[in-house]
């Protein structure tokens, strides 16, 4: 399944590079590709020996590092000397000719990696280790679409790895990349749960990578070879890395923390994790101490200053209560578990997943920074003393009123965990009843800003990048209806609870809080929902929502993102703009195609078989006025993921924006 959605990728590449890379005329063929710009971009500023065999008045036999094979696949006889083709002067001009391998290691080259290498359609192999090679690792190297090894290492590449890298996961065997000044983070593959079944060393080794260990890699079962040492990774070494079967790992010299996953048959010695942050422990290294640092930590409460009405800059105190530090907990306490409860005279505290590290010290006197203020209350950005950053949610008055009803609900929410659901990573009780809801804070704009606001530099949303969104939507939707214990409803399905990362990766967020307020609070929801737009019209009472009215929600959502209008009552002319009906009028008067965002529509061939037009079709199925025949998020998913855009280069160049500003959509 995976690989068969991976080599239809790679195709879609090929198409995107062939319509927009290549002159319009013919495409060029390898030879003339090597001589024109591939040679120029080695080349750098002196003359190269090896590179200057390059050249038309040499028999091509005897051009340097260069491997051939005819369009039928059988290669050219070069080896033997006393072939006719040694000496064919003229063989340069065959047009069929084409590269598969490209072998220039330690020769002395200067120049960049030349972006056409992604056009030679047959090359497998590249190895250009040990030059004086600068710049970047190309985008379009992720086009080609036969490149198995690819060596780069002991050059001077510097910036980003490119996602593209990952669209080359269905052929590649080895991906050596040992030794450059390679920066950022490891990018993922733009298909989630991508396996490069192939891949079987992966040296990104000795390089300036950073952020946390690329746990998408434990997916490639097929690995065998794996450096991360020598790069400025941190964070925790995830479980799954000992589900792969490796005979050789590296990861020494980075900045990783935290307890060491088990090997089987602990088959890698202490060397292999050295020169990492004091704090990483267990076998082979040195046995941990203690747990997290919690437990022997004295935990009070904390206090919210009450913040009253200004929106913009108001702090939030949590203020640290000195003298009344105060924790309960029987032993010395061992690992957490899936959550941590701190009892204490100041209030509450439960500690989910992933939130371990968040001690009240380290929260001591942050400052915050309202957000925004959401019908369940006000969102803050907090900072952290180590740098972290947070974002806090302080429930409004009217949150249910006793502990009882409201820990389980704040308990199931704690375990949730999806790619496209901001997680929780705390709750805090004050004595008060103030209720402190903790997340990850993720710095993305909400899709709402993304759609509806019109600022300069805001990335262009195509119609692969807004179908990404909708399916990690409608997947984060469909793992709180089905994918957990006890169903959750979202409540609040709109454009604004949703986040978008650089990468178009969409996480929802105010899921399940209705069920924390007190009825009429709820109800307020629902008049809100109604202004706005997303309301289904059976609903008319909070306790009464349900998964069906998250569907429809999401079928408003969904049509906003198609058609780029802000649903529900437009605050400038006051009107309300019901977009199933914008749609139904468009379809009685053969004009569906104009309702469509003109961003969308761009580069669209055929909006059949880009799955356009069946998500408006679902769009309005979700939204059918009848709950019983809207279909599940699961269907949605599934309808979703059949009926995807075919050009999805897009979503690997995160930084292009928009080209026209100002276009009245
Ligand atoms: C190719 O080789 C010939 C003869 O050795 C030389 O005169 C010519 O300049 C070379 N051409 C290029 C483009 O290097
Ligand atoms: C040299 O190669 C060309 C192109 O493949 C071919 O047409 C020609 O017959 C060859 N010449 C000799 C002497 O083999
Ligand atoms: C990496 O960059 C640094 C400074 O930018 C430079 O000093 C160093 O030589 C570079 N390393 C390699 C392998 O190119
Ligand atoms: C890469 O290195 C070049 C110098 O070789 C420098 O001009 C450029 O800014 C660097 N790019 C990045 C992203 O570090
Ligand atoms: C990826 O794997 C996770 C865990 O196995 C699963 O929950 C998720 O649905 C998968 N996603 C896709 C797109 O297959
Ligand atoms: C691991 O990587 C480090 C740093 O790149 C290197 O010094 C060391 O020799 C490597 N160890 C093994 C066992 O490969
Ligand atoms: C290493 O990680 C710790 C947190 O685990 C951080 O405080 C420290 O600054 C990091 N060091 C470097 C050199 O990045």
């Amino acid at each position: 399944m995976a690989s068969l959605q991976l080599s239809s990728l790679g195709s879609v590449f090929l198409f995107f590079l062939f319509c927009f890379f290549t002159t319009p005329s013919v495409s060029s063929s390898d030879v003339e590709l090597i001589l024109g710009k591939i040679k120029t971009s080695l080349k750098g500023n002196s003359e190269n020996l090896l590179l200057s065999s390059w050249n038309s008045s040499v028999p091509l036999c005897q051009w340097r590092g260069l491997k051939w094979a005819s369009s039928n696949g059988s290669p050219l006889r070069c080896d033997d000397i006393s072939s006719p083709e040694w000496t064919n002067i003229s063989l340069f001009r065959d047009p069929s000719l084409q590269l598969f391998s490209l072998q220039l290691p330690n020769a002395d080259i200067s120049g960049e990696i030349p972006r056409e290498i992604g056009e030679l359609s047959s090359l497998q192999s590249l190895y250009l280790s040990f030059n004086s090679l600068k710049g970047n690792v190309p985008l379009e190297l992720g086009y080609s679409s036969s490149l198995s090894y690819v060596d780069l290492g002991g050059n001077s590449l510097n910036g980003s790895l490119p996602p593209s890298i990952w669209n080359l996961c269905d052929r590649l065997v080895s991906l050596w990349l040992h030794g450059n000044n390679l920066t950022g983070s490891v990018p993922e593959p733009a298909v989630p749960n991508s396996t490069c079944r192939n891949l079987q060393v992966l040296d990104l080794g000795k390089n300036k990578f950073s952020g946390e260990f690329p746990e998408f890699i434990t997916l490639f079962h097929g690995l065998k070879e794996l450096d991360l040492g020598n790069n400025l990774f941190t964070g925790s070494i995830p479980e799954s890395l000992t589900e792969l079967n490796l005979e050789r790992l590296n990861l020494s010299y980075n900045n990783f923390s935290g307890v060491m996953p088990v090997f089987r048959e602990s088959k890698f010695s202490a060397e292999i994790f050295e020169g990492n942050n004091p704090g990483l422990c267990g076998s082979p290294l040195g046995k941990c101490r203690g747990s997290s640092g919690l437990s022997s930590r004295a935990i009070a409460g904390i206090v919210i200053g009450l913040m009253a009405g200004s929106v913009v800059l108001a702090s939030v105190l949590i203020g640290y209560l000195q003298g009344k530090k105060r924790k309960n907990r029987g032993g010395d306490g061992n690992e957490i578990e899936e959550e941590e409860e701190i009892n204490g005279d100041e209030g509450k505290l439960i500690l989910f997943q992933g939130g371990e590290h968040l001690t009240l010290d380290d929260v001591l006197n942050a400052t915050g920074q309202v957000m925004e203020k959401t019908s369940y209350g006000t969102v803050y950005k907090a900072k952290l003393a180590d740098g972290g950053t947070i974002a806090l949610r302080l429930l409004r008055e009217g949150s249910c009123k006793d502990r009882s009803s409201c820990l389980p609900v704040i308990r199931q929410l704690g375990r949730v965990r999806h790619e496209n659901l901001v997680p929780l990573r705390a709750f805090y009780q004050g004595q008060r009843g103030e209720k402190l809801l903790i997340y990850d804070y993720l710095p993305n704009k909400s899709l709402h800003d993304l759609l509806h606001e019109t600022r300069a530099g805001k990335p262009m949303l195509n119609w692969a990048r807004r179908h990404k969104i909708a399916l990690g939507i409608a997947r984060g939707l469909a793992c709180l209806h089905t994918g957990v214990e006890a169903p959750i409803i979202h409540g609040t399905v709109r454009s604004k609870n949703v986040l978008v990362d650089e990468f178009f990766v969409a996480r929802l967020t105010e899921f399940g809080l209705d069920k924390l307020m007190v009825p009429a609070v709820a109800d307020e929801i629902v008049a809100i929902a109604k202004t706005d737009g997303y309301k289904a019209p059976e609903l008319q009472k909070m306790k009464k929502c349900n998964s069906r009215t998250d569907v429809y929600a999401f079928g408003i959502l969904l049509l906003e993102i198609l058609i780029g209008k802000k649903p529900g009552k437009n605050g400038r002319s006051g009107g309300f703009v019901d977009l199933p009906s914008m749609v139904k009028v468009a379809v009685l008067e053969e004009t569906t195609m104009e309702v469509f965002d003109m961003e969308l529509l761009k580069g669209i061939r055929s909006p059949m078989e880009d799955g356009l037009v069946q998500a408006l079709k679902l769009a309005m199925g979700c939204c059918a006025p009848v709950a019983s025949v809207r279909p599940s998020m699961d269907e949605v998913v599934k309808q979703l993921e059949e009926n995807r855009p075919r050009n999805r280069s897009a979503l690997y160049s995160p930084t292009e924006t928009r080209s026209e500003i100002g276009t009245p959509f």
